[in-house]
């Protein structure tokens, strides 16, 4: 028996995005995406590495959809590649690329495993950011446009439903230091953008709820608990201004329909409020069913830094990221289980009654293959075990979590790290294809299978 069984029906899944593991990128009619424009320019990509063939999942999905099946999966979030559904980013749906997601969904469905569908992991069509992208606020529009027509398509099969992945990523990234796709630096528009995105979630729920009115419907964001170093103003004031742009400039609007004052102030600041119309506060308030939480690692930072360039945090600048010392993944980011705990007890107090899946957690580290051709990943999986006992105490602490999707089923581009980042529990070798399930992935089955960790 499981040594801390979890609630009964929880969830156990798997999570990828289209543009990291598809490929076939030219197929079917797809147009072309940020990310193709973008791993295609020099130097944005390590080793020029691009989506073009990835873990070429699109020609693989049913061998996937099978070993996620023999794994013991309950659920795969995956997401929807817009520039397949839509190649200019508007007008009628491409047949073609509804298919490929109603085979995959079919599929997944005759293994029993339940589909939990992401409209947006960031590849936006390359047409709408000729436009402006993100920092247009017709982009709103046209995402619930799209929204609209996937789960027309998809809303009898589907019933768990993510509008973006990660807002703060694709507006700062993106738009803020330009690390990722558009590669845009733009301290101002980087927050526009963030709206503009806000209000395209708000837009694209009702359109979800229209087409699939017994579907959950929700959003994902990136969250980490902010610790200042000292009790001094300025630490207090850096850590302030992190939670604000990292967690809850998203957060509270989504689930309170309103701006923090706080938000808005910064707001004024970095880019002013122009750009936000009477109605947008409660089209982004949209109720809800569940907030999807991707969790990787904490800060603890620190103010009075020299503003050192583009930065993800506008507005924040100046401040300082300090080391904690604490072991790291091989990504470089700080290993601390008891964060996503805090995480999830602060939002389940924060927002009483609010349901939640853990929609990403996950590690990268540098496997090695054994002589015998085995993956013995011991580090992973006591990543994801720490983890996992984090989120079983969060919900001893009262958290309403009901799933938790890893990060990732296979290894895949991981954006700007290409494929020298690998997150998967199977290992995919790049040249022929093959995948090879590490030791965490049969570890994390038999977790799945059981329902709670072992001893
Ligand atoms: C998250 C992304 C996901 C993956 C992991 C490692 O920020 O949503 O696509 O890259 O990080």
């Amino acid at each position: 028996p499981a040594a801390s069984a979890f609630p009964p029906g929880f969830l156990w899944g798997v999570a990828t995005s289209a543009y990291q593991i598809e490929g076939a990128v030219g197929q079917d009619g797809r147009g072309a995406s940020i990310w193709d424009t973008f791993s295609r320019t020099p130097g944005k990509v390590a080793n020029g590495h691009n989506g073009d063939v990835a873990a070429d999942h699109y020609a693989r999905y049913e061998q996937d959809v099978a070993l996620m099946s023999e794994l013991g999966m309950g659920g795969y979030r995956f997401s929807v590649a817009w520039p397949r559904i839509q190649p200019d980013g508007r007008g009628p749906a491409d047949a073609r690329g509804l298919d490929f997601y109603s085979r995959l969904v079919d599929s997944l469905l005759e293994k029993n495993i339940r589909p939990a569908l992401t409209l947006y992991h960031w590849d936006l069509p390359q047409a709408l950011e000729d436009e402006g992208g993100w920092r247009n606020r017709d982009t709103a529009f046209r995402f619930a446009e799209y929204a609209q027509l996937v789960s027309e398509a998809l809303g009898d099969r589907v019933k768990l439903w993510g509008t973006l992945n990660e807002p703060w990523c694709a507006a700062f990234l993106g738009y803020g230091n330009g690390i990722h796709a558009p590669g845009a630096v733009d301290p101002a528009g980087s927050l526009i953008a963030a709206h503009h995105l806000l209000l395209g979630h708000g837009l694209a729920v009702p359109a979800v709820r229209a087409a699939a009115p017994d579907a959950e419907v929700g959003i994902t964001l990136n969250f980490y608990p902010v610790d200042a170093d000292t009790q001094s103003s300025a630490d207090l004031d850096a850590a302030h201004r992190i939670d604000l742009l990292q967690n809850r400039l998203f957060l509270d609007p989504v689930v309170e329909g309103a701006y923090p004052a706080d938000v808005r102030e910064h707001f004024e600041r970095v880019c002013g409020t122009g750009h936000i119309e009477p109605e947008d506060e409660k089209i982004i308030g949209a109720p809800v069913d569940f907030l999807g939480v991707n969790y990787y690692t904490s800060y603890r930072v620190a103010g009075g830094g020299e503003p050192s360039g583009p930065s993800p945090w506008p507005g924040a600048e100046d401040v300082r990221f300090l080391d904690r010392g604490l072991p790291r993944t091989g990504i470089g980011w700080e290993i601390d289980s008891d964060g996503l705990r805090r995480q999830l007890v602060r939002i389940s107090q924060d927002h009483p009654g609010l349901p939640m899946y853990i929609t990403e957690n996950g590690a990268a580290f540098d496997d090695t293959v054994d002589a015998d051709g085995g993956i013995d990943d011991a580090d992973r999986i006591a990543y994801i075990d720490g983890h996992l006992r984090a989120v079983h105490q969060a919900i001893g602490e009262g958290a309403d979590v009901r799933g938790y999707f890893l990060w990732s089923l296979l290894d895949n581009f991981e954006w700007a790290e290409g494929y020298g980042m690998r997150f998967g529990i199977v290992r995919v070798d790049f040249e022929t294809q093959q995948r090879t399930p590490k030791k965490s992935a049969l570890w994390y089955g038999n977790v799945a299978v059981a329902g709670g960790l072992p001893h």
